[in-house]
């Protein structure tokens, strides 16, 4: 029976799971209050879009900024390229892009070679996953010619990765088997692999002990932290509640001081199903029993993939607890192929995007986290114990205790970290929190009633080394209604994004509260309605929308890439860009890469020289591609829109990884 939620792909299931707001409504919004302060300090920072600007100053005294800031040396030498859209890729003159390694590419001397019509979960376990993300380099020598690559797969498009499956959770996954099934969760998890710089390129290193590849299926994890042992973590499988078998939609990550890999479990809530929910296509009310409202706020099941039919312990109705087994920050040790990974409970469970980290002033390290879903809430985990140089397996346990906190931002300019600390304030039994273990495993309730700043859906949230100061992506929220504007969040309808910057007090990532600014508003600086914030000197080319990714360069330099989804509100492909945080052209973005219809860009990933940067291309051609010009159909693996990166009339489009630096060497930008 079909769903009656009738989405025409996976990514505007996404998107449309949101649509009904998860966290409460604020008491009071802050409109118009807010939306003049915003105004008196962006004329003072002269970096209003064009056309708001030039009403508000004039042409003659617009015109004496923007030279100035077009005198101010850009620290971004590259001459940025053209926005728009067609079938493949697209980079800077003077850099290349070379395919590093594309879904079904080998990592072991005895991988299969890829046959898109002879999958197998045996094949699969042995090759590069599906759907690329957040990508790691961490070095293995000095001379900077070898490292390993840690790389996300988020998650499956059945329909342009199986032959002759349509889009299943549209009708109930008529057509899933339990071999395709186990083919998906074996493309799901985490990839680890040397790769070897030789004159020419990148490659990976086939032979490598390092080779691991972690799947939803294959994967033993322990669990430390409040939850660790707790009745709600315990299942058939694993009644100690300490044992957990995998880690699933993992999107953006990090890596912490001491060399480990963080890899963030996103929206868990959609590999959930019950039979319950078949007819209907949602969860009937009360799903869950004692944990119902704990199901209702994370959106457990969210019956996004046919998991639950074929695997038990994936099907709610059999093991009610599996669900609170995800959505957490799974450390990994990527230099000891052998190790377990661990699911550090301390840093709370929700939709994580990612897990950056910073290694505070004081030894502590802070780790902040976006959870990604309209009106959700930016958190941040400070470590209870201090980073020690020479002591790696006691920093092993830096993420095991420490303060989770989540952010309210106000008007004044001041973020307030608000500590979710069982016995504490609203977070006891009477609301329904029995121990810490509850809190962590429910912290999107404890933040409803610490009274968070709803945010128009945090990604990440990256803090800058080399400035101190943090940001925090805002991908974008269309459900935020005229009236629902704050200080924060300040635009109703907000299909673009925007991006904040966090100061904390001198440099004291760990301190009770930060200031905060809000540095672009995204969109289109011409159209006066779309309520833009850029520096002048942006391109049309370089202004862009729904940010995703940041990464920061080796010389302290912020880099953004996008994924405007299903919406695809530019009509241009997503990309990478350069956006400057300092000086006079402080908020001028400039475009170095774009993607082939269709797909989003994650990663971006920098080698510590600067010569590399990785960017993960995902799910190329499948996105509103019954909008793109020529095509104006839904993509299926026999009708792809485009089959990037092999352009193969036999090979579906494959997510890739792609190795981006300069023709003859240097720095990239
Ligand atoms: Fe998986 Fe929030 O992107
Ligand atoms: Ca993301
Ligand atoms: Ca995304």
């Amino acid at each position: 029976m079909a769903r009656s939620d009738g989405f025409c792909n996976r990514a505007e299931a996404y998107e449309a799971h949101d649509n009904v707001p998860l966290s409460p409504a604020e008491a009071d919004a802050i409109g118009d209050v807010i939306l003049r302060r915003y105004s008196r300090r962006e004329v003072m920072r002269g970096t209003l879009g064009a056309t708001a600007a030039a009403a508000l100053f004039g042409p003659a005294l617009l015109a004496e900024r923007t030279a100035h800031a077009e005198e101010e040396v850009d620290r971004f030498a590259f001459a940025e390229i053209h926005a728009g859209v067609d079938g493949t890729h697209h980079v800077a003159d003077g850099y290349r892009a070379d395919v590093l390694l594309r879904w079904g590419d080998p990592l072991f001397p005895d991988s299969p070679p890829f046959d898109p019509l002879r999958q197998s979960e045996a094949a699969q376990l042995k090759q590069f996953g599906y759907n690329n993300d957040y990508v790691a380099f961490l070095p293995l020598d000095d001379k900077g010619g070898r490292g390993l690559l840690c790389v996300n797969h988020e998650y499956t498009n059945e329909e342009v990765m199986f032959p002759g499956i349509v889009r299943q959770d549209l009708i109930c996954f008529p057509d899933m088997t339990p071999e395709l099934v186990a083919i998906e969760m074996a493309a799901h998890g985490v990839t680890i692999v040397e790769i070897a710089r030789d004159e020419d390129r990148w490659r990976p290193v086939l032979d490598s002990a390092y080779n691991r590849r972690i799947s939803p299926a294959n994967t033993a994890m322990t669990v430390d932290g409040p939850a660790a042992g707790h009745e709600r973590m315990k299942t058939g499988a694993d009644p100690s509640g300490r044992n957990i078998l995998g880690t699933l939609n993992n999107c953006a990550g990090g890596v912490t001081p001491w060399g480990t890999y963080l890899t963030a479990e996103e929206n868990f809530h959609g590999y959930f199903w019950s039979a319950l929910c078949a007819q209907s296509g949602k969860p009937p009310a009360g799903l869950g029993g004692a944990q119902a409202k704990s199901y209702d706020r994370y959106g457990v099941p969210g019956l996004w993939q046919a998991w639950g039919k074929f695997v038990d312990r994936f099907n709610v109705d059999k093991e009610p607890n599996e669900p609170n087994r995800f959505g957490w920050i799974v450390e990994i040790d990527p230099f000891d192929p052998a190790s377990v990974p661990v699911k550090h409970t301390a840093l709370g469970r929700f939709r994580h995007e990612g897990a950056e980290c910073i290694l505070n002033k004081d030894g502590r390290v802070v780790v902040y986290s976006g959870d990604d879903a309209r009106f959700d809430y930016v958190y941040r985990f400070v470590s209870g114990g201090r980073y020690a140089p020479d002591d790696r397996a006691a920093n092993r346990r830096l993420l095991s205790e420490g303060t989770l906190s989540v952010a309210r931002f106000d008007a004044d300019g001041s973020v307030t970290w608000l500590p979710l600390v069982f016995g504490h304030g609203p977070l006891t039994p009477e609301n329904g929190f029995v121990d810490q273990g509850d809190v962590v495993i429910d912290a999107r309730i404890a933040a409803d009633l610490l009274g968070a700043t709803r945010m128009d859906r945090p990604e990440d949230v990256q803090p800058n080394p080399v400035t101190g100061r943090v940001y925090v992506i805002l991908t974008n929220n269309k459900d935020r209604q005229a009236g629902q504007e704050d200080a924060a969040n300040p635009r109703a309808e907000n299909v673009l994004g925007h991006i904040i910057e966090m100061i904390p007090p001198d440099g004291d990532h760990a301190a009770g509260s930060f200031a905060w600014d809000l540095l672009v508003r995204c969109g289109d600086p011409s159209l006066a309605e779309v309520g833009a914030r850029w520096n002048p000197t942006t391109s049309d080319n370089g202004w862009f929308a729904c940010p995703d990714n940041a990464a920061v360069d080796a010389q302290g330099r912020l880099w953004i890439s996008t994924d405007q989804g299903e919406p695809w509100p530019t009509g241009r492909a997503d990309g990478l860009y350069a956006l400057e945080t300092e000086g006079a052209r402080r908020c001028t973005a400039k475009l170095f890469f774009r993607c082939p219809v269709g797909a989003e860009l994650s990663g971006p990933c920098f080698t510590p020289d600067q010569e590399t940067v990785f960017v993960a291309v995902q799910h190329p051609g499948t996105d509103a591609t019954d909008r793109y010009k020529g095509f104006e159909r839904a993509s299926t693996f026999a009708d792809p829109a485009t089959r990037w990166p092999d352009f193969d009339p036999n090979i579906p489009p494959r997510p890739s990884l792609l190795a981006i630096s300069k023709v003859g060497g240097g720095k990239i930008g």
